[in-house]
């Protein structure tokens, strides 16, 4: 079993179902089987941040009910970034030595990042600067860190998705009405593809494929001439208008957030075709509640696998998912690789075959 470690474990970066799931898989690998000490750090690379650091040591006894809770028990942040810290008076500075300061103050010997591309790179750059060993776990529910064909909360927020496609259905027929769905994913169309595939929509709006105002107004009337009086439209966040560019608003707080384009679809499609047209936007919800069983599954071999590679002192690694296994592979090759929807994937294929229009 080796010598005994202390190891910690944070999420980072917008939450998502799954995270705990992954959480009691390494307390229970690493606690249960190993006999180590594992660290739950709070909210991020906050909880080091903070002085004394930020945490919760978690003993096997603390996650009885993990498997199915959502977001996570630990805490995140998608904001505070390390090296341009918003200081209170709209300052920024570098505050990467406190964090660092953190890990050697708990005397971890190892950190398990639960984090997508942007919040791996970050701790990727802490780990270097501070001599951390670090083992990477992929989520986000935008399922875009290249190297793995799934990460942690995609399959909740496509089930997700595609239930609301299920419930629009029968509305949308109730009053022969086009009705859009407006799902997340940031810059890749991977939820609106999935969901809208299982759901049945009739046009899906992906921002890897370039779409006319034409084109979709002709499918709908195309389904209209064979009797079909709804359709069902999903669209993904990051969707460009006719001039080119994506609906991001400023909210409150001065952040920028993707939102809009299923209003701004709806009220050409009205224009174009008279058909009465409705938007949904999914949002957060997408984010939320239990995790289903496939992320509960990935949460588990992620989790135990993390532990594995700390136990065989394998750090810079980040585990994936690939053909049904779970392999490891240096973050450096994880971060640098984007994944969008390939316009020539075989579930672009599939939904073209069966008449879905997306929009080209
Ligand atoms: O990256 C995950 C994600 O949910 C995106 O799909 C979405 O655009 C964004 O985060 C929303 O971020 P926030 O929680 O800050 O509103």
């Amino acid at each position: 079993m080796g010598t005994k470690k202390r190891i910690g474990i944070l999420t980072s970066g917008g939450d998502c179902a799954g995270l705990n799931p992954v959480i009691r898989a390494v307390v229970h690998c690493a606690v249960g089987t190993y006999g180590w000490e594992v660290f739950g750090i709070h909210e991020a690379t906050q909880g080091l941040m903070a002085s004394p650091p930020e945490y919760t040591r978690l003993h096997l006894g603390d996650i009885d009910r993990l498997l199915t809770a959502g977001g996570t028990v630990l805490g995140t942040t998608n904001k505070g970034h390390p090296f341009a810290f918003v200081m209170p008076d709209g300052t920024t500075c570098d505050r990467s030595e406190e964090i660092i300061a953190g890990y050697r103050q708990l005397e971890l010997d190892a950190i398990i990042g639960i984090g997508g591309d942007g919040s791996t790179a970050i701790l990727r750059r802490l780990a270097q600067q501070g001599n951390w060993n670090l083992v990477a776990i992929p989520k986000t529910i935008d399922n875009d860190v290249g190297v793995t064909e799934c990460s942690i909360g995609f399959d909740t927020a496509v089930n997700i998705a595609t239930e609301a496609l299920d419930r629009l259905h029968f509305t949308a027929a109730s009053h022969r009405r086009v009705i859009i769905l407006e799902v997340m994913g940031r810059d890749a169309g991977h939820i609106a593809l999935n969901a809208g595939i299982a759901g049945g929509a009739d046009i899906i709006l992906i921002p890897e494929i370039p779409y006319s105002m034409d084109k979709i107004c002709q499918k709908l009337s195309d389904r209209q001439a064979i009797g079909k009086t709804h359709s069902l439209v999903i669209v993904a966040e990051a969707v460009r208008t006719g001039t080119g560019e994506q609906v991001i608003n400023k909210n409150a707080m001065g952040q920028s957030v993707l939102g809009g384009i299923g209003q701004y679809l709806a009220d050409r499609i009205f224009a174009a075709s008279g058909a009465e047209t409705r938007v949904t936007v999914l949002g957060h919800v997408q984010r939320g509640g239990t995790p289903s069983p496939m992320d509960r599954l990935l949460g588990s071999a992620f989790g135990t696998a993390a532990v594995e590679l700390i136990a065989q002192e394998k750090y810079d690694r980040m585990v994936t998912w690939q053909n049904r296994q779970v392999v490891s592979v240096p973050i450096e090759d994880a971060i640098a690789q984007y994944r969008a929807v390939d316009p020539q994937d075989t579930l672009v294929k599939t939904a073209r075959l069966m008449g879905v229009c997306f929009g080209d």
